[in-house]
């Protein structure tokens, strides 16, 4: 399937139209880069970040969850270099005041919107600061994390503890992280405030490449059954100056968004280096103690970092296709935020009645939603637009016969089937592939 024509203009239209996104603070006219999910954006959203929780936690009994805290002990971003290292180059323009991150502009010297001079550059820390407390003074500064990653590795040895895990063990963990971006932009793809899904796995030092490979694949694999197209993702390989100051090697899965190849989710090989620096730091002893070997040692982490938003972004970019009679976004069935939409032909005769039976009992399991206002095709045509894998239209056979007919959202064809066969004929396509 290609597309070649999808636009990002394309794509906010649809989510502002459907209620997928929003502007945020759009009757104050909007807060540059912040965005709020609409009734089809949460759905999905939460469908997503349930299906990476399962296929991290349900599909390997060795990972672990958390949900820690924001904000968090000020001397943690310290130990972990993100007051120091955590920054971007920032230029202003001296003429027209635009300003930049001099390391996105390509060698540019002077400014691409009028060729003015550009300031020295200046080294910008992107943590968000703010006062815990009454008291707006240095010593009750804290920080809105930006990466979750820090709040797994200071719990670290509490879950290896409660959670009796010996390595090789891993801690997933979904949340909001907040980065002072220079330049936001491309839509919700960079944000000042985003949700990551992060999964540290801890290995011994002499595992760490071998665990780098198999997550790397692992990873991949997961958004292909999101349905996104393999040809559309590759792996970059960050060299040189790009390695984050934690990172021994570091791959990006980019996916070619309409704006070009960018990063989805980063996966790095931290070795030591962030227990190391905890332990420094809080004078606590974080090492491991291997029974079977009597060994001491700080064990290595390998991290997948994905962005929740971006991975939205792609898959409404990567599931958005227009044909010539409909705009249809082709959505991984158990993704879809409407799964289900129940369609009675007419409002009377009984048929509404029918509806309402078929719609509660599949809406225990599923996500369905009643449609009964205009023609079927232009029902249909606003279930195709928002991803409704089936529709299902009740008639006056139904009456008769007690049969429905089922149509498929990307072939467009249509079964007759019995009422007691609709949840056989479904539930495949809509069970989330956790392996
Ligand atoms: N803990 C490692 C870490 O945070 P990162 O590559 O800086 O690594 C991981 O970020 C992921 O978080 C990225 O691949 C991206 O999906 C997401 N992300 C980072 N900055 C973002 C931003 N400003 N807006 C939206 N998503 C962002």
């Amino acid at each position: 399937m290609t597309n070649s024509e999808t636009t990002m203009d394309k794509i906010v239209s649809l989510c502002k139209r459907r209620g997928f996104i929003y502007p945020s603070s759009e009757i104050y006219g909007g807060l540059n880069s912040c965005y709020d999910y609409g009734p089809l954006g949460s759905e999905l959203k939460r469908s997503l970040k349930d299906f990476w929780w399962k296929s991290m936690t349900q599909a390997h009994t060795e990972i672990h969850g958390l949900d820690s805290s924001i904000l968090m002990a000020p001397r943690i971003w310290e130990a972990s270099g993100h007051l120091e290292n955590f920054t971007d180059p920032l230029v202003d323009c001296k003429a027209c005041k635009s300003r930049f991150r001099q390391d996105k502009l390509d060698g540019a010297t002077t400014c691409p919107n009028c060729g003015g001079e550009f300031t020295a550059p200046r080294q910008f820390n992107l943590m968000f600061k703010t006062f815990m407390g009454p008291v707006e003074d240095a010593a009750n500064v804290v920080y809105l994390r930006p990466e979750t990653a820090q709040g797994i590795y200071v719990n670290y040895q509490n879950v290896m503890t409660t959670a009796r895990a010996k390595l090789p063990f891993g801690i997933a963990q979904i949340g909001k992280a907040f980065r002072n971006e220079i330049t936001p932009g491309n839509f919700t793809f960079r944000t000042r405030e985003f949700e990551q899904m992060e999964m540290q796995y801890f290995v011994h030092p002499t595992q760490d490449e071998q665990t780098m490979l198999s997550w790397k694949e692992k990873r991949r694999a997961w958004y292909k059954k999101l349905n996104i197209q393999d040809e559309r993702l590759q792996f970059h390989e960050h060299k040189g100056n790009e390695l984050a100051h934690y990172a021994k090697s570091a791959f990006d899965i980019e996916y070619k968004f309409p704006f070009g190849w960018s990063e989805l989710e980063g996966i790095h090989n931290r070795t030591d280096f962030d227990l190391k620096r905890h332990q420094e730091f809080s004078g606590k002893n974080l090492q491991y103690f291997d029974e079977a070997t009597k060994d001491k040692f700080i064990p290595y982490i390998i991290e997948t970092s994905a962005g929740c938003d971006r991975t939205i972004l792609c898959i409404l970019c990567d599931a958005f296709v227009e044909e010539p009679e409909r705009i249809v976004l082709k959505l991984a069935p158990f993704i879809a935020p409407i799964q289900v939409a129940i369609l009675p032909l007419v409002k009377k005769d009984g048929l509404p009645d029918i509806s309402n039976d078929i719609s509660k009992s599949l809406q225990k399991l599923y996500r369905v939603s009643r449609d009964d206002s205009g023609s079927i095709g232009k029902r249909y045509r606003r279930q195709d637009e928002i991803g409704t894998p089936f529709c299902i239209t009740i008639d006056y056979q139904t009456k008769e016969d007690q049969t429905v007919t089922i149509r498929n959202r990307d072939t467009m064809t249509q079964d007759r089937i019995s009422i007691s066969q609709i949840q056989t004929y479904i539930e495949p396509s809509l069970t989330p592939p956790i392996d």
